[in-house]
């Protein structure tokens, strides 16, 4: 059976000494942005490529420094963080940024650290970030996948998002989906194919 993933041991560039603590997820802070940098330098070369789709080994600073400042009218980020010896450590990432401010329809993005991947943290953070988007009257979600990739796939499929082709890149499958009016989501329970 999996571990509790409120209570995993971590690993990570920026706590080597594995920790367990609660993860706690938030929106992001302008104060992140070193923290958010250690996060992608610590991803494998393997879940960093699935992230941005190339081989991308440092961010420029002025991506995380946008990153940070999202807002919620032109998107939104966040960050799954655990506290080791005093210091917070991100171990998961969500974000979407609205593409058609017209339609409200909105790019999403996610990483989920190496070590505790595949344990249902990326689950709790993209149905979070659904919530916050849905609340903020994003209409629709979608993202581009590699084809191989069947963690992200099997994520998006759970949350009850679409597949099909990408018509902006053949290289991608684009995940999608509709989401629920803002007050549909009090009604909905936790873990709701819905939401
Ligand atoms: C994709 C990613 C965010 C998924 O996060 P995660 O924490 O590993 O996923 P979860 O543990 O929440 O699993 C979510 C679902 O996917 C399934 N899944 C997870 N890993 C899987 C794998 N390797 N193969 C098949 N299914 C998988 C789980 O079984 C679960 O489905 P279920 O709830 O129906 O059982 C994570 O693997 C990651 O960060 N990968 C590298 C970056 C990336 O690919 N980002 C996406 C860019 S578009």
């Amino acid at each position: 059976m999996l571990a509790d993933p409120c209570t995993l041991p971590i690993r990570s560039e920026a706590a080597p000494v594995p920790c367990v603590a609660p993860i706690v997820i938030r929106p992001v802070r302008p104060d992140d942005e070193s923290r958010l940098a250690a996060f992608f330098r610590g991803l494998s070369p393997h879940s960093r490529q699935r992230r941005f789709h190339g081989g991308v080994n440092e961010l420029p600073p002025g991506v995380i420094a946008q990153f940070v400042r999202r807002c919620g009218s032109d998107g939104l980020g966040l960050l799954a963080v655990v506290t080791c010896s005093g210091a917070e450590v991100v171990i998961g990432e969500a974000a979407y940024a609205i593409a058609r401010p017209r339609t409200r329809n909105a790019e999403i993005a996610i990483a989920v650290a190496d070590d505790v991947q595949g344990r249902g943290l990326g689950k709790r953070l993209l149905r979070s970030l659904m919530s916050h988007a849905a609340a903020n009257d994003v209409t629709s979600m979608y993202g581009g996948v590699q084809p191989d990739n069947k963690a992200m796939l099997a994520l998006a499929r759970a949350l009850g998002f679409t597949e099909r082709r990408d018509a902006a890149d053949a290289r991608l499958r684009r995940v999608e989906r509709c989401l629920p009016e803002p007050s549909a989501l009090a009604t909905l329970p936790e873990g709701a194919a819905a939401i």
